[in-house]
């Protein structure tokens, strides 16, 4: 697997590749890799020919109350287990190469950025449509594989690339969970052992909501119940909502002309945590 820092030597290397009439997928990262991430690797290996996985901590996208330092970092445990996956190149790029001083062009993705997690934390899609804008330039993949896992950025990301012209395809890959239920994420752990016992009620809530939902049930009672479910369980629900799954427009009722989808966001102690599923 080849490892670029810099901006030249990974285009030298895509370039290369392109030359040898490979087609590139792209998965982009902040490290701290689990299997989750190395199951966009595998989608990108069946779907290219090889597959270049980027690992930068994209200040942009953090808040000024959120810990960027405290982002878990891992190069080297990363390094393998992307090695291990078969992934080709690695683009490690440092915050100077991906913002150089002088820097002064973001992006905003009006639509599918507003509310949830939008509203949660100001600023963040721009930082991360802004940085998968400057990815996608930067190695000229073909595909990229985003997780359904954070459904508003795969939206996001989805829609940017399609208003902006990029040739790239953004290609969903389901979301990997833990045997009870549990989306994974770096964030699980810092779940102490008492709230990683409590964790899949989040997933099983929904789940139980989802399936009322499409058996008829009042869209406003599926969610109420759920809700008091995570609240009964020492959850602090930020949101649990049915949206249009493209939009990420709120639903009183279900739709009969497109996808549903069921999102939330909820505190466990200090850790919030996100999920999503299909509804019908
Ligand atoms: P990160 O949180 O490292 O996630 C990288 C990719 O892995 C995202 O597409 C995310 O949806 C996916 N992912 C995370 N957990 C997953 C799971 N349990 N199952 C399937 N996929 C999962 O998301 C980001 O980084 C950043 O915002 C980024 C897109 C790299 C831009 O900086």
């Amino acid at each position: 697997m080849q490892i670029c820092r810099d901006l030249p030597s990974l285009r030298a290397a895509t370039a290369a590749l392109r030359a040898a009439g490979k087609r590139l997928a792209l998965v982009p990262t902040m490290g701290a890799l689990h299997e989750g991430h190395l199951s966009l690797v595998a989608a990108g290996r069946r779907e290219a020919d090889a597959v270049a996985a980027s690992i930068f901590v994209n200040p942009l996208q953090f808040g000024a109350n959120e810990d960027l330092a405290r982002y878990p970092r891992d190069e080297e445990g990363d390094l393998a287990k992307l090695r291990a996956a078969g992934c080709d190149l690695a683009w490690m790029p440092p915050v100077e190469a991906m913002y150089p001083p002088g820097s002064a062009t973001v992006i905003e993705v009006a639509g599918p950025s507003a509310g949830w997690e939008g509203d949660a934390r100001p600023g963040h899609f721009r930082g991360v449509a802004t940085v998968c804008c400057k990815l996608f330039q930067q190695t000229q993949a073909e595909v990229a594989a985003f997780g359904e896992k954070d459904w508003q950025q795969l939206q996001v990301v989805t829609r940017m690339a399609r208003d902006l012209d990029i040739p790239i395809r953004i290609l969903p890959v389901e979301t990997v969970r833990e045997a009870d239920g549990l989306a994974l994420s770096s964030r699980n752990r810092f779940l102490s052992a008492q709230e990683r016992a409590t964790a899949p009620v989040l997933h099983r809530a929904m789940t139980k909501a989802a399936a009322a939902i499409a058996a008829g049930a009042p869209v406003a009672s599926a969610l109420g119940e759920g809700l008091e479910t995570l609240r009964d369980t020492g959850f602090a629900p930020d949101y649990l909502a049915l949206v249009e799954a493209e939009t990420l427009k709120p639903l009183t009722a279900r739709r009969a002309d497109g996808p549903m989808r069921l999102i939330a966001a909820a505190r466990l102690g200090t850790v919030r945590l996100l999920d999503n599923i299909p509804v019908g």
